[in-house]
């Protein structure tokens, strides 16, 4: 019998999906579910987007050049020029999706063994990356106490080692909300540059933030051009998940010359959605304007929704489209099946992602859910009004 590699043994199944099979089962009874599990937005794709595509007259799909379209990437680095990151395309390795960035990121800066600092919670696919890179993540962990604010940075300097290449946060973050401040991010780069290690910023929400509160890139101005790599995404950004387009951005040359080997051994990220992702980029501002609004709203509506449930712990998010909530019972595991198998209110039920996935650190996070507002505010409120009643009648039953 041919055998399987203890690599792919240990590639961990996404805590997002593994509840799909419950989730299957309880619509083939006929309820109807709420998806705040998944963070897959139901905003319109920009019309400039779609109509690229509707409108091309290609005749071979060819294709493009493996760092991506020189036009493209023209036009990105005008996009960052705008967020007062200054870069050129030079600067610049179009992927297939942020994911695919993360995997060049880790494959240039790391070999097996090495080791990456994040703070926990962090967005679960980090461990499927690390682990096919043979990369080791040591978690620094957060609290919700604190919003999932950066932790002193005392907490990061006990967990160098020599084997620590790098740093990587996600501003604002998935799962936790939690947008980094000025000061967090001069602190973040003060201990890279003092240990020569690099800070990789996933900064797929940057656009995201709400209260007038201002993103801080890691290349606005920290002085981390030798240090600082950025993963980027078409994703969320132009409600474009399904374009698989994103990029990684780096003013270090040896850096970007590295990942364009990763990116030359893939050919080229895909040559349609660099099309649509290029037209894109001509959203106009309204449709932020509007997105914003509306995400801000959700956010409002969920949180005041949630505050009316005794016991439950929020973190309070100021970006992203996630919500880390602490529920009053022991197993958010548990509790998340049992939604799905065994309660409904007016046949409808709700789909949580447990929390204890974007840990690193087994036996923490496992009384806590992550919600992804994504859905309209009235379905928010009934979806929040049916985990309500499936707490107590948890409670009472457990
Ligand atoms: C924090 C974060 N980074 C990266 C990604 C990867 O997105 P994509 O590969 O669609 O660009 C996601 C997707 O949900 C994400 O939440």
């Amino acid at each position: 019998m041919p055998t399987i590699s203890s690599k792919g043994k240990k590639m961990p199944e996404s805590p997002i999906r593994k509840l799909v099979p419950y989730a299957e089962n309880a619509k083939k009874r006929g309820i109807e579910l709420y998806h705040l599990n998944i963070g897959q937005p139901d905003i319109k794709t920009p019309e400039v987007a779609l109509n690229a595509i509707k409108n091309n007259t290609i005749n071979v799909l060819a294709y493009s050049r493996s760092e991506g379209s020189e036009v493209y990437r023209e036009k990105i680095a005008n996009y960052y020029k705008k967020n007062n990151i200054h870069v050129t395309s030079n600067d610049i390795i179009v992927t297939t999706g942020g994911s695919e960035a993360l995997l060049f990121a880790m494959g240039t800066i790391a070999d097996a063994g090495d080791e990456i600092i994040i703070p926990e919670p962090f967005y679960a696919n980090y461990n499927g990356f690390s682990t096919a890179s043979g990369v080791t993540i040591v978690p620094v962990i957060s609290k919700i106490e604190d919003n999932f604010a950066l932790p002193p940075i005392e907490a990061f300097e006990k967990l160098i080692s020599p084997k620590t290449k790098a740093i990587l946060i996600c501003n604002p973050g998935n799962p936790t909300g939690y947008l980094y401040s000025k000061e967090e991010i001069e602190k973040l780069a003060k201990i890279v540059k003092k240990h020569d290690l690099f800070l990789i910023a996933d900064e797929v929400y940057r656009e995201f933030v709400y209260d007038d509160a201002k993103h801080y890139s890691v290349l606005n101005g920290f002085g981390l051009e030798d240090n600082a790599i950025i993963i980027d995404s078409v994703s969320k950004r132009y409600s474009m998940c399904g374009a698989r387009i994103g990029c990684l951005v780096s003013k270090n040359k040896e850096v970007i010359a590295t990942a364009m080997k990763f990116a030359q051994a893939r050919l080229s990220p895909p040559t349609f959605a660099q099309i649509a992702s290029e037209a894109a980029l001509d959203t106009p501002q309204s449709y932020f304007d509007e997105v914003i609004t509306e995400y801000k709203e959700r956010r409002d509506t969920l949180i005041a929704a949630l505050s009316t449930i005794e016991g439950v712990k929020i973190a309070s998010p100021k970006g992203a489209f996630y919500c880390v909530v602490e529920l009053p019972i022991d197993n958010a595991d548990n509790f998340a099946q049992w939604m799905l198998e065994e309660f409904s209110l007016n046949n409808k039920t709700v789909m949580v992602a447990p929390a204890a996935g974007f840990y690193s650190t087994k036996g923490i996070g496992t009384k806590q859910i992550r919600i992804a507002y994504v859905l309209n505010k009235k379905d928010l409120i009934e979806a929040v009004q049916i985990l309500k009643e499936a707490l107590k009648a948890y409670q009472q039953s457990h």
